[in-house]
């Protein structure tokens, strides 16, 4: 059995070497099942093969968070400026149009709220698979806390998402969860992300982090990195850069485009990083420009 102990650090990371392609687009998922190719062209875009999510399932741990009082006030006009909606069965029955033709991550498992002592204590199966199918969502997210208490029981949580998920073609994000004493490693987050994907995770959300090159590296399925905390615009859209530029294959982020002074430009200025190879500074004068005019 492989254990913690004597075992020889790990270095070689091959970063020169292209993963394989299997002729489909989406990286290390060329062996999938046609349903899961399907949908995830529908969250990757076979152009650039990146992608840009939004996220705002902040409520169903947090309430009714800054930015996200009103979903159908704040989130449905951001529709068209991404590729994947992400939230809440509720959030999403409640505020967005069935009509909005976007890809919907589906965030399926409950988890403790910030009311709870311990967030990371584990989480169960929120929304069965038939609703999940009703909803013709492109994916599941099922949060992790590895290295917290909750670990077995959320990687419990996301093997049985994952053997649903591959039943009926729908592909399952692991969301790498940080727990508030734990450090936001390089080698924590090799770690938290490999696991995922070797629990079959066909993408993988997780934090930017210092060589962050070495993290996607390692990790045969795409990584997308959630956005964290509200920063200054410029500073979230270098992160972004770094990330797309250091491997990732796209962003999930929420406060940074809900809480940006220009969601709407933001979530554009973000697009051009992620999917026209923009550079920070070029996507920061583009959010500059279309601050007071969103969508010209
Ligand atoms: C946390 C999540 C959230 O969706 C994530 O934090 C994205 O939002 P933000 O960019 O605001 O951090 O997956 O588990």
């Amino acid at each position: 059995m492989a254990d913690n102990i004597g075992n020889r650090q790990s270095k070689e990371y091959y970063m020169d070497v292209p993963p394989p392609s299997d002729g489909f687009f989406v990286k290390g998922l060329g062996h999938s099942d046609w349903g899961i190719k399907n949908r995830l062209s529908r969250i990757f875009n076979p152009d650039s093969g990146n992608t840009v999510m939004l996220a705002f399932d902040h409520g169903y741990i947090m309430g009714p968070t800054s930015g996200l009082e009103r979903l159908d006030v704040t989130i449905a006009p951001l529709i068209p400026y991404v590729d994947v909606l992400m939230g809440t069965r509720g959030a999403v029955k409640t505020c967005i149009p069935p009509s909005a033709g976007k890809a919907i991550c589906l965030r399926a498992t409950y988890d403790t709220s910030v009311l709870f002592d311990d967030m990371t204590a584990g989480n169960g199966m929120g929304v069965d698979i038939e609703d999940a199918i009703r909803m013709n969502v492109s994916a599941l997210a099922v949060q992790t806390f590895i290295g917290s208490s909750g670990e077995r029981d959320s990687l419990g949580t996301l093997c049985r998402y994952i053997d649903v998920g591959d039943r009926y073609g729908i592909p399952v994000l692991g969301v790498v969860a940080v727990g508030k004493h734990m450090e936001r490693t390089t080698e924590f987050f090799m770690l938290a992300t490999r696991i995922l994907a070797e629990h079959g995770a066909s993408i993988v959300k997780t934090y930017y982090c210092d060589d962050f090159e070495k993290v996607a590296s390692v990790c045969p399925v795409p990584l997308v990195i959630a956005g964290g905390k509200k920063l200054p615009e410029d500073e979230a859209l270098t992160m972004a850069y770094r990330a797309i530029s250091e491997g990732a294959h796209g962003v999930d982020m929420g406060r940074n485009i809900f809480q940006s002074e220009a969601p709407a430009a933001m979530a554009q200025a973000i697009g051009k990083i992620v999917h026209h190879d923009f550079t920070d500074k070029e996507a920061y004068e583009y959010y500059l420009q279309h601050k007071e005019a969103p969508g010209e």
